[in-house]
């Protein structure tokens, strides 16, 4: 099929982020899923695909997202054939009945993700915020994710110091940190209620023994953010493999930071 430039060009974006969470080791067999809002972008191409799948009802209705269409990555399918066949392993879906289901409408019908409870939700109060974000990347990044593992790191904004200390970039690229959503279940509505009540605060967050799950105004940046979290994580991890537990930038240190960068 034949896409307009910006959407060709989420497509590319999301193949290229794709291979990158595999290259990581994040992506396991199916592990993560992307999606992007495409609705500003949507032109009379899209408007005129037929359903190739669906009505899908929706767990709940996202009336705000009606008539709003996805690019998202599907359910069961590895990261690292959504890098080198994109519009194989994801499909374009186009919000329904006044935000109560989905139709794919391009370009195979494949399922989107499990994570979609989670994805369509945090995408309404994106939409809602109305501040241009429009990407959602889920991921199992290793050390972020046997950091969730251990009860003191769960507190409140104790990782988001922890791995600002690490390295100046976290934290002038990750100025909000990281929040920590406690364990739910995978694609659970209760997992999507609980990432979207941090979202005010973060742009990324952990899911407890699970992954981490960053929004951004496309997906490039909600790579990026994981991907400097997790420098931080694997320089601490470092230093305690090294024996010896890494000492951190001191606070002053961070201040001065914050004030040099306005953050
Ligand atoms: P999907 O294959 O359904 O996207 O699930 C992968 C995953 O990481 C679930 O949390
Ligand atoms: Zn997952």
């Amino acid at each position: 099929m034949e896409y307009n430039e910006n959407i060709a060009a989420c497509i590319a974006e999301i193949s290229e982020i794709a291979g990158y969470l595999w290259q990581k080791g994040w992506a396991e067999r199916n592990g993560g899923n992307i999606s992007c809002n495409i609705t500003d972008f949507a032109d009379d191409v899209l408007a005129e695909c037929s359903p190739l799948y669906g009505p899908v009802s929706l767990p709940r209705p996202l009336e705000n997202l009606s008539g709003n269409y996805f690019l998202v990555t599907g359910t069961g399918r590895r990261m690292r054939y959504v890098a080198s066949a994109p519009m194989d392993n994801m499909a374009i879906i186009k919000i329904l009945d006044g935000g109560r289901s989905y139709v794919i409408v391009a370009e195979k019908a494949v399922v989107p993700t499990s994570e979609l409870p989670s994805h369509l939700s945090v995408h309404s109060y994106l939409a809602g915020r109305g501040d241009g974000y429009r990407a959602v990347i889920h991921t199992h990044p290793i050390e972020l994710v046997a950091m969730t593992h251990h009860k003191a790191f769960l507190e409140k904004d104790v990782l988001s110091r922890l791995l600002w200390s690490m390295i100046p970039e976290t934290r002038a690229f990750c100025p909000k940190g990281v929040g920590i959503v406690p364990y739910q279940l995978p694609g659970s509505l209760a997992l999507a209620d609980a990432t979207i009540a941090l979202l005010d605060e973060y742009d990324v967050v952990l899911w407890e023994k699970h992954g981490a799950f960053a929004v951004g105004k496309n997906v490039v940046e909600a790579f990026d953010m994981i991907d400097t979290l997790s420098k931080s994580a694997q320089i601490y991890m470092s230093g305690r493999a090294m024996g010896f537990v890494p000492e951190g930038m001191t606070d002053a240190q961070m201040q001065e930071l914050k004030q040099a960068f306005n953050l």
